[in-house]
């Protein structure tokens, strides 16, 4: 999709879309009815401008969207507004269309880009029908009607649409089709195609580096582990920022076995990755300044005569044993490797885990917002903040001491499992804890609930990439900041 700026939409542009808010709609609606000469008695009757709201007329030669985008609304709302539009008739749109963004922010470009080329997300990724091209997205033009065209903003948009599109490719395929390699040979293209280096440690390479956790977890698994390691060292960078993802590719539970009835769901317990993944390749893409490294312990938790089983003891990376009461609690184990693996060898400024790591974080906040640990204040607002202006939402919880007493183990240093059926999330970041060294700014993000979600276009729940717009936001604010910029100390 050819995307130009444009002052007035051309003839040919037979599609139009016109996104309404709330605020002040029946002025909105009135300059609508001016330009268009759609009856304004049928405009104020039809259009509310209700969340993502499809209001569709027809002239001689145009067909017109009214978008409702409801009140104040956010980039999340923005996004999908424009996405579920896209989605559902975008094989009516032909091949140009025109937004009119008049009186919009100016960065309402990035959002209803990244939205409208989000649309052309299939589900369908293993059905036999063949699939229709849309002439829109093959070949089309996408005329933005704005005050202040920023080429920037569209570039923006339209890298982390790119990204996020593979991704779901990658969160929504089965484990017969995404194996820990998969994960691997991801991370090595995007980092030839966008430059930034990566190294895969295969199961050898990580016994000689006594990446022990990871391999403990897989070892059940036909698909060896992997340890993916990403570098992006950005141009001005005056920060190191160090994301660690949980790359399990699938979670059976392992011998401590999960029901079936929701266990398919499980081929999604690599969202953490996906979330590094794709931070990494925007940072990328976008050159921000920053010095960036990616780490994904990736394996799958499988059931097998070689599998680890409950009460065993394990080592880890960070050299501390661990007694292995549940072995579906595998997530945390593999990245006490990856986070120990990061500071041993980057020493970054700033440490973050993204992982779907606990049930427990899904009762707590349900899908909506995921859940932030952290012992720094000062970090956890700059990701409360950035997770508020991407709609990728955050909720703080507590990190207290107490909520370790039941990881104490008889036999190794820790265990891995509380044994209790309360406060399970935070138990988890207390677990993680013990392989930070107290770095002073460590946050960890259990996203169980907000990397595979309920997206209106699809009837089971699917991948979300969320993290992606998080992190490039968090990153883009971190690089501003000058308060941030330790050549100023
Ligand atoms: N991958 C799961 C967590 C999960 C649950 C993610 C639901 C997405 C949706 C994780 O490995 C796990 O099994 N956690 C256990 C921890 C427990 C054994 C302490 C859980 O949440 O039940
Ligand atoms: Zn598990
Ligand atoms: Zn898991």
């Amino acid at each position: 999709m050819n995307v130009l700026s444009v002052s007035q939409f051309s003839d040919d542009t037979r599609t139009l879309i016109y996104p309404v808010q709330k605020e002040n709609l029946s002025a909105q609606l009135t300059a609508i009815a001016e330009e268009t000469s759609l009856p304004i008695a049928i405009l104020d009757a039809e259009v509310k401008a209700e969340k993502s709201e499809i209001t569709t007329f027809f002239t001689t030669d145009k067909r017109i969207y009214i978008l409702g985008l409801g009140a104040e609304p956010t980039s999340h709302q923005i996004i999908k507004a424009f996405r579920t539009l896209l989605f559902k008739h975008k094989a009516k749109v032909g091949t140009q269309v025109g937004v009119s963004l008049k009186n919009c922010p100016v960065d309402w470009i990035e959002f209803v880009v990244n939205g409208m080329e989000l649309g052309k997300y299939e589900f369908g990724l293993y059905k036999t029908e063949p699939k229709t091209a849309i002439p829109l997205f093959e070949n089309g033009t996408l005329e933005l009607r704005t005050d202040d065209f920023k080429s920037e903003l569209i570039e923006k948009g339209k890298h982390i649409a790119d990204t996020q599109l593979r991704l779901f490719t990658l969160l929504n395929a089965p484990s017969n089709f995404k194996t820990p390699q998969t994960l691997a040979s991801w991370a090595m293209h995007s980092g030839e195609k966008y430059g930034y280096k990566v190294r895969v440690f295969d199961s050898g390479e990580c016994q000689s580096l006594g990446l022990f956790a990871l391999l403990a977890v897989g070892q059940g698994s036909k698909s060896e582990p992997e340890f993916i390691v990403m570098e992006y060292q950005g141009e001005g960078a005056t920060q190191k920022v160090a994301l660690v993802g949980k790359g399990v590719t699938f979670d059976t539970g392992g011998i401590s076995i999960k029901p079936s009835e929701n266990m398919h769901l499980m081929k999604s317990d690599m969202g953490g990755a996906a979330a590094v993944l794709g931070a990494i390749e925007v940072a990328a893409k976008l050159k921000l300044p920053i010095h960036l490294i990616g780490i994904v312990p990736t394996t799958e938790n499988s059931v097998d005569g070689d599998s680890m089983k409950p009460g065993d003891v394990i080592q880890s990376y960070a050299g501390k044993t661990i007694e292995v009461t549940d072995t579906d609690a595998e997530g945390r184990l593999i990245l006490a490797d990856g986070l120990s693996y990061a500071l041993k060898n980057f020493q970054p400024d700033v440490l973050i885990d993204l992982a779907t790591l606990t049930g427990s974080i899904i009762r707590t906040l349900g899908y909506h917002a995921a859940g932030l640990f952290t012992t720094s204040n000062e970090l956890g607002k700059q990701l409360k903040r950035a997770g508020e202006r991407t709609g990728e939402r955050l909720w703080r919880l507590p990190m207290w001491e107490e909520y370790a007493d039941h990881l104490k183990s008889d036999i190794a240093d820790v265990r891995n499992f509380s044994g209790v059926p309360h406060s399970q999330a935070i138990a988890a970041a207390k677990f993680l804890e013990l392989f930070v060294e107290n770095h002073t700014s460590w946050a960890h993000l259990d996203i169980a609930g907000t990397a595979y979600g309920d997206t209106d276009l699809a009837p089971q729940r699917a991948g979300t990439a969320y993290g992606v717009r998080l992190l490039t936001e968090f990153i883009t604010q971190l690089t501003k900041d000058p308060a941030n910029d330790k050549s100023q100390h």
